[in-house]
């Protein structure tokens, strides 16, 4: 083996490995676990907040061009929250910047993430995946009092 070939095979390992400990270490950090897909054969048609227990809510999402219904959450601090997600019509986003969430909405199926809300504020979420003219104004907000 070229000892050029070498160094670029350990290299890129090294930057893998790093990448997935940044990963893995900014999830843990962060107390957020992967988005999961879940297969329903039949989405959710109305959107939902649900308080499960003390500090524990459900809540469900749905998007559409172009909004998302429901379009304010409100929670108070410390509460833990899965965020079911599912779209009317096409293919939406689901970014939460602050929290590192971020995920898709897509027809036909509920994708989930559990995310927890420690410090009060007014945390926004938007559509990242361009879904048409509107896209832009797809947005809303979680309120943490
Ligand atoms: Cu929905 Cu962009």
């Amino acid at each position: 083996m070229d000892k050029y070939e070498l160094r670029a095979i350990i290299l890129s390992g090294t930057l893998l490995s790093v990448f997935f400990f940044a990963v893995l270490y900014n999830s843990y950090n962060r107390k957020i676990d992967m988005p999961t897909c879940i297969p329903f054969n039949k989405t959710f048609e109305k959107s939902e907040v649900k308080q499960i227990d003390e500090g524990l809510y459900e809540v469900y999402l749905v998007a559409r061009m172009w909004s998302f219904d429901p379009e304010e959450i409100k929670i108070p601090a410390g509460s833990t929250v899965d965020f079911y997600l599912t779209s009317k019509d096409v293919v939406h986003g689901f970014h939460i910047n602050e929290k590192g969430v971020n995920m898709m909405a897509v027809p036909g199926s509920i994708n989930k993430i559990t995310t927890r809300f420690d410090e009060p504020g007014v945390y926004r979420f938007v559509c990242n995946e361009f879904c048409g003219t509107g896209h832009q104004n797809m947005a809303g907000s979680i309120i943490v009092k």
